[in-house]
């Protein structure tokens, strides 16, 4: 058995299941290590995310979080890329259809854009950059990327009530049956999401870098 951890590490992350789910993927192998999110420290003032793509955004949100909190950090950034937009909306996902960020107005757009597009040319992924920043040895920080992905193809009605962002609209491939991301239950998404991989492959990079 491992020793418990006593080490803390921040999630630049309001999202209190991603903070959970981050916890429980690190504590397999870093018993005890205690994530603490944006709720959990004093506020400041979040970087603007104007990288063009996932995993620079998500190196900035990780800087932002070492540099104000002192504890080795972890940010992710996300999007859903459909391949006859030619990868977007990309990081533009969450604001695709213009301020203020609006999920359904979103799907809409993307629904309409993609109204001529055959079922054969359909085909989109998700992808999510996690990145660790820690304080190095000689004081330059240390920094790690990792990304995972979740492939699909966008469907032409809106299905399911789960989920959030362009679930209702995206089946993914890795799956028995046809359902959509939001029709899914939070498991089973997170077994096969580009998040879940993503965040359950930065673990074994935290625990090295940590030791
Ligand atoms: P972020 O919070 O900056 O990473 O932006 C993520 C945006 O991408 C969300 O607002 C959604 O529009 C979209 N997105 C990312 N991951 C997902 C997902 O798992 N389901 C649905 N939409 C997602």
């Amino acid at each position: 058995m491992p020793e418990a951890h006593p080490r803390r590490i921040f999630l630049a992350s309001r999202n209190a299941k991603k903070i959970a789910e981050m916890e429980r993927i690190l504590g397999a192998t870093m018993p005890g290590l205690k994530v603490l999110g944006l709720d959990d420290v004093a506020a400041y003032e979040e970087p603007v995310e104007d990288q063009p793509d996932f995993a620079g955004n998500a190196l900035v949100k990780a800087r932002a979080g070492l540099a104000v909190t002192g504890l080795p950090s972890l940010a992710d950034d996300s999007g859903l890329c459909v391949d006859a937009l030619n990868g977007m909306p990309g990081v533009l996902s969450a604001r695709w259809s213009g301020p203020p960020k609006d999920d359904a107005r979103n799907n809409a757009l993307l629904l309409a854009q993609l109204e001529d597009v055959p079922d054969e040319r359909r085909g989109a992924e998700f992808r999510c950059a996690v990145a660790l920043v820690v304080p190095g040895p000689d004081g330059t920080p240390v920094e790690r990327v990792v990304e995972g992905a979740m492939r699909g193809r966008v469907i032409r009605e809106l299905r399911g009530t789960g989920g959030f962002g362009y679930d209702v609209l995206f089946v993914p491939d890795d799956q028995d049956g046809d359902l959509t991301s939001a029709e899914m239950t939070a498991e089973a998404k997170d077994a096969i999401s580009h998040r879940g991989r993503s965040l359950r492959a930065i673990a074994p990079v935290v625990a090295e870098i940590l030791g």
